[in-house]
């Protein structure tokens, strides 16, 4: 089918490659004339696994091209609204770009056109479009809206596009629901040749849920509110770990168990960041707010997860005293593994407070230096995971990049100034760690020393 994408960000990019690889034939615009340029002479904007190998494969048999909005608006049978819906000063939704988009459809579109919003959108946003579309359409654009509300995760988007476990549509008309089942059959019955697994293992076959717009546009924003307060609330349980002697890991583990609960996103941390987590549960709030409903718990995990930069900050101080003058190494500025995007990032808040007293901090990621840069310039950016820990009184692990576990513990010991690891994802092994002569701290009561290294028992289920 022709389809077309419009806003070639994080979704948008992932959507036009992953659905011109399951066989579309897929035209994406970008509006920022750089990016344009950049992705028409096949430079990747943005780090993501296996997305730049997917780009080139399809545009190779050209099934995917870049372009302006208007040629995409010509183009598809379908377009997919992927522009950015960044939050106001207020916690709102900016839906300007949506808005911006839709005008242009109204204008340019003739025939039938098959409206699909897949920004994350307040509830009513289709309701929005459809009238919007009916005031300004003026060439008899016949049309459905629908939603399609993306669940992938920087890092694995790829993976989460092709096999998720569910595809969500919400619809008004049956004609909308059957063109939307007919563009995702391919992922529906996983038949299609996977970019990242040669062979690839026998996936579960997603789910394809079909429902009404509004409660489309809400599960968007509660599945990333639930996912966000789970976070916020094994962070609270972590506080109080440290507090009672008792180790968070076991009880996330056992939590976890419960299949009612799960094991996933109970992992305590500096908080949750990046585009998504934080402008999500502000933009929940206040849709909510204007509906007449106090979403007091979700205010509880918003101010969770913003203590969680203090509190860690403490722990640092706790260990250095004044942090004037001294010489703290940051493992990890991305938002989470596996990404270049220091949106909202933990690292760089707890980076700016250190500094606020004084600290020199010298840095090292594998991805997001370059975009770090541009937020705190004034860091020292190093090469490698031990040029930055060189002469440092301690060692601050941020984000949980694979590379970190696997750090060379004794050569390490020959660099630092002081053998003090503070490890704010529970990401490191204890056991290495202390077993080289290292101070080793971690969230929700996990701590030890180096005269500890031969007492310390690995439980099966720590990292
Ligand atoms: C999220 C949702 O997972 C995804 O479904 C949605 O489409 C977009 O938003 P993403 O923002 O890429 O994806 O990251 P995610 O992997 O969900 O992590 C979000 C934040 O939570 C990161 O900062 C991560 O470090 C943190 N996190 C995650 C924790 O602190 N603990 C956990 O157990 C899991």
């Amino acid at each position: 089918m022709k389809l077309s994408v419009i806003g070639a960000g994080y979704v948008g990019l992932t959507t036009a490659a992953c659905l011109a690889q399951i066989g579309h034939d897929v035209f994406c615009s970008e509006s920022d004339v750089e990016k344009l340029s950049k992705l028409q002479s096949g430079v990747m904007p943005l780090f993501e696994p296996h997305l730049e190998d997917v780009i080139e494969g399809v545009r190779k048999v050209g099934r995917l091209h870049f372009g302006s909005t208007e040629d995409a608006i010509v183009w598809g049978d379908a377009i997919f609204i992927c522009v950015g819906t960044p939050p106001l000063a207020n916690g709102d939704a900016d839906l300007s770009a949506i808005e911006g988009v839709a005008r242009v459809i109204a204008k340019r579109a003739i025939g039938y056109r098959l409206i699909i919003e897949k920004s994350t959108v307040p509830v009513q946003t289709g309701a929005q479009l459809r009238k919007h579309l009916s005031v300004h359409s003026t060439k008899g654009l016949k049309y459905d809206v629908a939603s399609n509300p993306e669940f992938l995760r920087e890092g694995t988007s790829v993976e989460d596009f092709l096999h998720p476990d569910r595809i969500v549509i919400g619809a008004d008309s049956q004609r909308a629901a059957d063109l939307l089942r007919e563009i995702y059959e391919p992922i529906v019955q996983q038949k299609f040749t996977c970019p990242i697994h040669p062979n690839c293992p026998k996936h579960k076959d997603p789910i394809f849920l079909a429902t009404d717009t509004n409660s489309a546009e809400l599960i968007k924003h509660a599945s990333n509110s639930f996912l966000a307060m789970k976070i916020s609330f094994i962070n609270m349980v972590a506080n109080l770990c440290e507090q009672v002697g008792a180790d968070v890991t076991e009880v996330a583990y056992g939590m976890g168990l419960d299949p009612r609960i799960g094991p996933s996103f109970l992992n305590p941390g500096i908080g949750f960041g990046g585009f998504c987590f934080p402008k999500d549960v502000q933009a929940f709030i206040r849709i909510a707010e204007k509906s007449g409903c106090d979403f007091s718990l979700l205010k509880e995990v918003e101010k969770i997860n913003q203590r969680r930069v203090e509190h860690f900050v403490e722990q640092v101080r706790k260990e250095l005293w004044v942090l004037r003058g001294k010489k703290i190494a940051v493992w990890g500025l991305a938002f989470k593994p596996n990404t270049d995007d220091v949106r909202f990032a933990p690292a760089l808040s707890i980076i700016r407070l250190l500094q606020a007293e004084g600290a020199l901090i010298r840095a090292y990621d594998p991805e997001a230096m370059e975009k770090a840069k541009k937020e705190i310039p004034d860091v020292t950016y190093c090469h490698d995971a031990y040029e930055a820990a060189e002469g440092t009184d301690a060692v601050l692990l941020l984000t949980e990049w694979e590379q970190f576990r696997k750090v060379d513990w004794s050569r390490l010991a020959t660099l630092v100034e002081r053998p003090l690891i503070i490890d704010g994802r529970n990401a490191l092994s204890r056991e290495d760690v202390v077993s080289n002569g290292f101070h080793y701290l971690g969230v929700g009561g996990i701590s030890a020393a180096p005269q500890m290294a031969k007492s310390l028992v690995s439980t099966s289920h720590s990292h």
